[in-house]
């Protein structure tokens, strides 16, 4: 059995990547929408249904564990899918997301933890991380900023000419006496640097984040690390693929990628 990893698109590479690199024993598979990218401005509704359709696909294709890297699929539809489609399809199987163990760390050792939070316009809406903030910790502040055009720009090979636009979503966070700064989107863990200088705070970015939390849920849960696959087969699987695809996944891999073409249905 695998680890399936979901992305609506390819920014969930570099945090698949960083996974791959702490648990390089088990079988992966990685599972980008590329077809229908960004959900970050689409209805709950629609991403909860795209969501759905990609999880049938991961357990059919074997996974133990699906993890929703995308933030936008954790904020609009983990819950839900733990709740209505897993107990009735596949009640052995799990669905981690990426929101409650980047609170987690947003709040560890805080009182009274006053967090920025830069997402996409849909997760910022849905207050899933102010809503997880505070039932992690009752005296959290949470000041959330959507940031729609970097995912645009990041997919782009746009990342040269981010920097003011960078700035301006930056700009909502100043004097505000932030303990700490998440990146609440997968494409974001590429500008971790570029925040950290600029906005001058201590930043939480998911693939320094997210690996060490699944290690951790395995140790708690040798009931499901036994299930895995450990032969270090590694997949990339998407809903569409063009040359510019293909250059993008292999810096976010940081090897070469051989996308194979699947459809959701
Ligand atoms: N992967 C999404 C996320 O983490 C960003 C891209 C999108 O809008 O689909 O929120």
């Amino acid at each position: 059995m695998r680890i399936g990893v979901f992305d609506s698109g390819l920014g969930g590479l570099a945090i698949a990547r960083a996974i791959m690199d702490r648990l390089p024993q088990y079988d992966y598979l990685y599972l980008g929408d590329t077809k229908r990218v960004p959900y970050g401005v689409r209805s709950q509704s629609t991403i909860h249904e795209f969501v759905g359709q990609a999880l049938r696909f991961l357990f059919r294709s074997e996974c133990q564990i699906v993890i929703l890297a995308c933030n936008t699929a954790s904020a609009e539809s983990l819950r839900k899918s733990q709740q209505e489609y897993l107990p009735h399809h596949y009640p052995k199987r799990r669905v981690l997301g990426v929101i409650i163990p980047t609170v987690e760390e947003a709040v560890s050792g805080l009182q009274s933890p006053r967090i920025g939070v830069l997402a996409t316009a849909s997760t910022v809406e849905s207050d899933a991380y102010g809503r997880e903030a505070r039932r992690q910790c009752g005296a959290a502040a949470v000041v959330q900023r959507a940031a729609p055009l970097l995912v645009p720009m990041i997919e782009n090979d746009g990342i040269r000419y981010i920097e003011p636009v960078l700035d301006e979503y930056l700009a909502a966070f100043q004097g505000l006496e932030l303990d700490r700064l998440v990146l609440g989107c997968t494409h974001y863990c590429l500008l971790k640097e570029m925040v950290r200088a600029r906005s001058g705070l201590p930043v939480v970015s998911q693939d320094e984040v997210i690996p060490e939390k699944l290690a951790d849920y395995l140790v708690r849960h040798p009931e499901m690390e036994d299930m895995l696959g450990k032969n270090r087969e590694r997949r990339y699987l998407v809903t569409d693929v063009t040359p510019t695809f293909e250059g993008f996944a292999e810096r976010l891999a940081g090897a070469p990628v051989r996308l194979q073409k699947v459809e959701l249905e």
